[in-house]
């Protein structure tokens, strides 16, 4: 079975919206968080959208959906954990209670607030998860990477051409997931925020998706007017403006 995993159970504070975190805010004409869901609901590959979130956040979260995904009465709103691993950890322990929990279960797990992921990006990381087992989305950097181990001075300046930028959807067989996390130490857990990690430092391959330039993540105020200019300029494109 193949799930959908829409992350959104952080609090946004690099957005410095105290009111709510920045999932729920509106681009065009719906919450962010709504955009995302419904990318991952319409596509055929994914067979349950399982949406976590803030305790305090379940039942608005449940609300929302039912307000503008009202056909999507089968997504599953549950509650998010401490850390982003955490989170996606609470949502393979629903699977396994719910008894689905096997080798060929593949979870797509995707940030709520990259509402730009696109049909082709799902199908190649649900393709690469179970062909390979682990896939990240990245795209190639745009900028040179610059390595500081202080903050003051560059330490290193690794080869642009080696280097990309990640993104999600990162895509994973659940089962290993679990596996190799449950194998790391309470030390290792805390630093460990990407999961693609847990697979990396296990030694395990983690496949490469090409993202878009356009999957961003709204993480800045400034991220939110982007948003706004590329839903704008999609809406044109559909008018055929
Ligand atoms: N996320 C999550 N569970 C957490 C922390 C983060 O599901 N415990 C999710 C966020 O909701 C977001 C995604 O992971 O959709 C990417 O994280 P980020 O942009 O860092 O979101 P926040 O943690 O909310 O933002 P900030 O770091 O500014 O507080």
């Amino acid at each position: 079975m193949v799930y959908g995993v829409i992350l959104a159970g952080g609090i946004g504070s690099r957005m410095g919206n105290a009111e709510k975190p920045k999932q729920y805010l509106q681009v065009g004409d719906k919450p962010i968080i709504v955009h995302t869901v419904e990318k991952m609901y319409v596509h055929p590959d994914i067979e349950q959208v399982i949406v976590l979130c803030p305790a305090q956040w379940v039942s608005y979260t449940k609300t929302l959906l039912k307000k503008y995904v009202p056909e999507a009465a089968g997504i599953v709103v549950l509650e998010g954990g401490s850390t982003r691993n955490e989170t996606i950890m609470n949502a393979v322990s629903y699977i396994e209670r719910q008894g689905k929990l096997d080798d060929d279960t593949i979870i797509v797990t995707h940030d709520s607030v990259r509402p730009f992921i696109t049909h082709r990006i799902i199908s190649e990381n649900v393709q690469y998860a179970k062909s390979y087992g682990a896939c990240d989305t990245v795209i190639p950097a745009s900028d040179t990477i610059v390595e500081s181990m202080d903050g003051k001075v560059i330490s290193t300046i690794p080869d642009r051409s080696k280097m990309y930028q990640g993104q999600t959807p990162q895509s994973f067989r659940a089962k290993k997931l679990k596996e190799l996390y449950e194998s790391l130490s309470q030390q290792e857990k805390e630093i460990l925020t990407d999961a693609a990690k847990i697979f990396a430092i296990k030694g395990e391959k983690v496949h490469l998706v090409l993202g878009e330039v356009s999957n961003i993540k709204i993480t800045y105020p400034y991220d939110l007017r982007v948003a706004e200019a590329l839903i704008f300029s999609d809406s044109k494109i559909m008018q055929g403006q």
